[in-house]
């Protein structure tokens, strides 16, 4: 089943107050909240004129980083089509609380809940782990925010095809930072970020590569782009060679702003977490 709904944050509160990736080192005390705002609205009326229903969860004081809900939990649906979700545990303790909020909000969803046993330290769910829905394959990224053992559980408790890869860059720490699918023959890699083999075995998934410029992707996180219907793209503006990419594999491009989330090392794909 294909997730219909998206989920969102109101960055009430959002801000970068600490060190926790290498984008924030040199953005601490730097985002202009107004502007912020607006860049958020933009992108909540974007998926909104795609046809998309955006859910939002409360922003909480002090939780900095909340509106990046990619990270707090991995929503699917059982053989049965239940809803479940499996919740995340944070590498950054500044990000460890917001957790909570997220259980509650399952909660009144009626969710089943999972929690990772004791052995698993961090897994940080959409920022490392990018589905494809269409072949129900879920790659996981692991090296940074997320254990490689987490996947054992995912295999275990979900019905997705698991491929794990290994990151290997500090500057692309989450798997969405470097690899966004479109569809299931077109995906977008920064070949920067991978581990050999790894980088062959997810080339191997799809016959259409979109290679992103190193600069471009550190720049504009064009591998943070989003595809929510097979055919739109959305993606922070300005980029040159990924625009003409993307047109020349047959999609749509949306250019958005979203320049105060990049200081925090995040852009459209963070910003947002498909629901059901
Ligand atoms: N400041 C946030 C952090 O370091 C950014 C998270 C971006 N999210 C993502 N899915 N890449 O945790």
């Amino acid at each position: 089943m294909l997730p219909q709904k998206i989920l969102m944050c109101k960055p009430e509160y959002f801000d970068v107050t600490y060190y926790g990736n290498e984008f924030m080192k040199d953005n601490i005390g730097k985002v202009n909240k107004a502007e912020s705002m607006k860049q958020w609205y933009d992108l909540k009326e974007i998926y909104e004129s795609l046809g998309f229903e955006v859910s939002l969860i409360p922003p909480a004081e002090g939780l900095v980083d909340m509106v990046f809900t990619a990270n707090q939990s991995l929503p699917f649906t059982d053989a049965s089509g239940n809803k479940n979700v499996i919740l995340s545990k944070m590498k950054n303790e500044q990000r460890q609380s917001e957790v909570k909020h997220f259980r509650k909000f399952y909660e009144n969803l009626g969710y089943k809940i999972h929690e990772l046993p004791d052995d698993v330290k961090y897994f940080e769910s959409m920022g490392d782990c990018v589905i494809d829905f269409e072949r129900n394959i879920l790659f996981g990224g692991y090296g940074f925010r997320t254990d490689e053992k987490t996947y054992d559980y995912i295999v275990n408790l979900t019905n997705f095809n698991v491929v794990k890869l290994k990151l290997i860059n500090p500057f692309l720490y989450h798997l969405d930072t470097c690899f966004s699918v479109l569809n299931k023959d077109s995906a977008v890699i920064a070949e920067d970020a991978f581990e050999a083999q790894s980088l062959e075995c997810i080339k191997s998934y799809f016959p259409d590569i979109i290679k992103a410029d190193a600069q471009e992707n550190l720049k504009n996180f064009v591998c943070n782009c989003h595809c929510p219907d097979g055919k739109n793209v959305i993606v922070q503006k300005g980029s040159v060679k990924f625009k003409e990419d993307i047109k020349n594999s047959g999609f749509s491009l949306i250019e958005t702003e979203t320049a105060e989330f990049i200081k925090s090392g995040g852009s459209v794909f963070c910003m947002k977490l498909m629901l059901y």
